[in-house]
């Protein structure tokens, strides 16, 4: 199967905060911004895999700066590496200032998507090839996500999820 980097897979989607989508301080809902980057997220599992695909899990999100209402909001989404028939994606959120026109990052998150096909049955889905040094860090860490993910879900022993157990426990692989 076909071989993918990121880029390959990268989604991009700018849009304003408009009232509707602001909380009584003005600053937007929580529940949009995850909805935003999970149509950006579905977006690029879709351009890696070209199959139909779903959320499986959201295994990391991080609210560190608002966002104000009226601001011009850029969610950046890319596939960081593959499984079987998994995907993990990860998303940058950025807010783009006023006046210089620079992007400020805002948020992240990280999201896994299955493909499947018409039955919803999961099916394989092409490998990664990270290129820059995040895509590579992004890439080595994203196994540990995974266990990480499964074990909160309980569809994994925690005694066969080696690279959590290495990140506490020398010498445990
Ligand atoms: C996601 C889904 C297809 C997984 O089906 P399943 O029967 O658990 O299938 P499997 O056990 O074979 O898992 C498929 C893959 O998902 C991964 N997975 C399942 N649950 C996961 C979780 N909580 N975190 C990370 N990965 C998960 C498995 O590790 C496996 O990955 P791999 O093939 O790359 O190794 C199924 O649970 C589903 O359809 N869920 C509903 C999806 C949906 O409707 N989302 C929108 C919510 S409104």
């Amino acid at each position: 199967m076909e071989v993918k980097t990121p880029t390959d897979s990268k989604t991009i989607v700018t849009d304003l905060v408009l009232p509707s989508e602001t909380n009584p301080i003005n600053n937007l809902f929580g529940g949009e911004l995850l909805a935003r980057m999970d149509r950006a997220a579905s977006i690029a599992a879709r351009r890696h895999s070209r199959r139909i695909v779903v959320t499986a899990s959201v295994n990391h999100v991080a609210f560190n700066k608002a966002v104000p209402l009226g601001s011009v909001v850029t969610v950046e989404a890319k596939v960081s590496r593959t499984f079987k028939t998994s995907m993990e994606i990860v998303i940058d959120v950025w807010i783009e200032d006023r006046e210089s026109g620079r992007c400020l990052k805002a948020n992240e998150a990280i999201y896994t998507f299955v493909a499947v096909d018409e039955m919803g049955n999961p099916v394989p889905v092409p490998k990664v090839k990270p290129e820059t040094d995040l895509e590579k860090e992004r890439y080595e860490a994203a196994l540990r996500r995974k266990q990480l993910s499964l074990v909160l879900a309980k569809k994994m022993n925690p005694e066969d999820a080696t690279e959590l157990k290495a990140l506490f426990f020398k010498n445990s692989k």
